[in-house]
């Protein structure tokens, strides 16, 4: 059989200004231990924005295709491929699985190791399941590996009306613990409608004050930091003796002043983390303790995104606008059935 084409979404980076195009690419071919998955849905990260300036470049490949997560179908399954978990239901050809990779789900076809892929019930619709892997497991590794958290803890999740905000959400409540959170003027309702028990305008109020007395002056246990720099300060203000800060994103600079004293005399732990560049074992032992932990809910759509907006795969630039406007609440989904 002569070489199969697909359509995928390429970076131009390495020929001028970085940007996008839609190209007719070869099919890739799964090794032996991989997965030819048709993809049906994928999503919009705000990584994508520094990847597609050329400051977050993937892992080197023939085209660079970006996208870091999707749901589809098996369409093959290479001699030696499977999945990962100890006891975990075997897959078929036609099988629907999300999965979380380095770059290449903003294609028509992906090949992924059996390790970075969990799968969906059988009955169960894609749905916004594109839109799922990225954050849950970003989400689960930093508070829950990381942070241990559990049950009747107080969390402060910065940018609560992002991707990774809203999925902390779910995740937070699904452990039973309290999500407090900050956004936007224009996104606090939005956040408080979707159950938030705090929601602190940025704009308009100090959040470690707010914070403080929310808590009657016993602060967090824990924090997901997706801000960084400027944060730092009024982070370990809002925070309890022995907490932890996990940091994860840098949206207010890589730079800020700590405080140490006051690190050491509250015993705090103050911790980074990032996903992308971790190793294929080290995914896969992330993927195995997320089936583990939150399978059923998973399973169960409990961890399913808050969906912001819809955009056909021809249309993905205009969702990539969108993210980069902060317009959004919630995941940008990009689908590909219909496209
Ligand atoms: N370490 C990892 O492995 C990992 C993995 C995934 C994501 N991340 C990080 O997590 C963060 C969120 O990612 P995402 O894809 O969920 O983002 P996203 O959906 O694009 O959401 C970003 C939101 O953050 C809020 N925000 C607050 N301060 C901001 C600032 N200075 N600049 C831009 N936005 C600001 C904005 O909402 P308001 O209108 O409320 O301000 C904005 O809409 C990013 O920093 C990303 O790099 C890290």
């Amino acid at each position: 059989m002569g070489e199969q084409f697909m359509r995928a979404w390429c970076l131009e980076s390495r020929i001028g200004p970085p940007g996008l195009s839609l190209r007719e690419v070869p099919d890739p071919v799964p090794a032996a231990d991989e997965f030819l998955i048709e993809i049906e849905g994928s999503a919009l990260n705000r990584a994508d924005l520094l990847q597609t300036k050329g400051l977050y470049p993937a892992p080197e490949a023939e085209h660079e295709i970006p996208g870091l997560e999707f749901v589809g179908r098996i369409l093959e399954i290479g001699a030696e491929a499977q999945l990962n978990f100890d006891s975990g239901p075997s897959v078929k050809t036609g099988d629907r699985v999300v999965g979380l990779v380095a770059a290449g789900a903003w294609a028509e076809r992906i090949a992924v190791p059996g390790a970075l892929l969990v799968p969906l019930p059988e009955d169960a619709a894609a749905g916004a399941r594109g839109g799922i892997a990225e954050c849950a497991l970003t989400v689960f590794d930093a508070l829950r590996l990381q942070g241990e958290l559990s049950a009747g803890q107080d969390v402060l999740v910065h940018a609560g009306s992002s991707g990774i905000g809203t999925a902390a959400l779910r995740i937070v409540h699904e452990y039973g613990a309290r999500f407090l959170t900050t956004a936007s003027s224009r996104k606090c309702g939005a956040l408080r409608e979707l159950g938030a028990d705090l929601v602190v305008d940025y704009e308009s109020s100090e959040f470690a004050e707010a914070v403080l007395e929310f808590t009657e002056g016993r602060g967090v246990d824990l924090i997901l930091d997706t801000l960084g720099g400027e944060a730092l300060g009024a982070n370990l203000r809002c925070l309890k003796p022995r907490g932890t800060i996990v940091t994860i994103g840098l949206l207010a600079g890589a730079r800020g002043d700590l405080d140490l004293g006051r690190l050491m005399m509250k015993r705090a732990t103050l911790k980074g983390s990032v996903l992308r560049s971790r190793g294929i074992e080290e995914k896969a032992a992330l993927v195995a303790s997320f089936r583990r932990e939150l399978g059923l809910a998973f399973a169960a759509g409990r961890l399913d995104p808050v969906v912001d907006s819809r955009f056909s795969f021809l249309h993905l630039p205009q969702g990539l606008e969108r993210l980069r406007r902060r317009k959004h609440l919630g995941k940008i989904l990009i689908d590909l059935e219909s496209s």
